[in-house]
């Protein structure tokens, strides 16, 4: 197996606040946006607020360092789909960033790795970077095939036109989602190694394309994390809510 590629890039730490913050939201971006003002850190962050909170982060957000991503997007451009939000809206919103193929979506809506390709194509088409997730069960653990369902999973979700565009892959197994627990920090290379050595299979990048943890990260875990070999960053649910907690992660990349 190769050596892990060297970090080069600032490590990416993204915030899915999934559906949670209602206007008390912006008063906790305020304080993120005051403290990162000073902080000498050189990580990328973004926040991905519910798509009601986009349009008015994105204008508290303006010229500042902190990016806004949205959680989903439909695959078409538009049309009679009740309830969903394509592409081109949430950037119209301010977006610049999706969270795409969340273990959430793939679960509660049935999203296959079919379908979450077909929307990182939106999201490339509206001029969204994707973020795809991927992240094996409990069960697929025990049985020994996560690393075989990741593998798959980026073969399936991440159609080849991302070749050369900027996107990144989040790792988040699922039972490591919201519960306390995370994998050993040995599973957690594991797995990047696998990724990169399929992203480097699929599409010939050497490390270019950021590998995020996600699955209980928190302010006394991050560290030791987004340290570890082909870790590019972390993507942060329960964390993400508050700048007390979330700002420490940041701190620690
Ligand atoms: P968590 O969620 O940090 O609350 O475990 C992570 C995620 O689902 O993205």
């Amino acid at each position: 197996m190769p050596a892990p590629a060297l970090k080069t890039a600032p490590s990416f730490i993204v915030g899915n606040w999934k559906m949670n913050g209602q206007n008390g939201g912006l008063d906790e971006v305020r304080a993120m946006l005051d403290s990162l003002r000073k902080e000498a850190t050189d990580a990328r962050v973004a926040i991905c607020p519910p798509a009601t909170l986009i349009a008015p982060i994105a204008q508290l957000l303006e010229g500042g360092r902190i990016e806004v991503g949205a959680q989903d997007c439909h695959a078409q451009p538009c049309g009679a789909y009740t309830g969903d939000l394509c592409a081109e809206m949430l950037h119209a919103a301010g977006a610049r960033l999706v969270i795409l193929g969340h273990s959430e979506r793939r679960d509660a809506h049935r999203e296959t790795d079919a379908d979450v390709a077909a929307k990182v194509e939106a999201a490339l088409r509206a001029g969204l970077e994707p973020i795809v997730c991927v992240g094996e069960s409990l069960d697929q653990r025990k049985a020994g095939e996560a690393v075989k369902v990741v593998e798959a999973q980026v073969n399936g979700s991440l159609p080849l036109t991302l070749k050369g565009r900027a996107f990144s892959v989040a790792y988040e197994p699922i039972w490591a989602i919201g519960t306390g627990l995370t994998p050993t920090l040995e599973e957690i290379e594991e797995m990047h190694a696998a990724i990169r050595a399929t992203l480097r299979g699929r599409f010939g990048e050497d490390g270019e394309v950021p590998i995020l943890y996600g699955g209980s990260v928190k302010p006394a875990n991050a560290g030791a994390i987004l340290h570890a070999p082909e870790v590019g960053g972390a993507l942060v649910g329960g964390a993400s809510l508050k700048a007390a907690d979330f700002l420490p992660i940041v701190r620690a990349a």
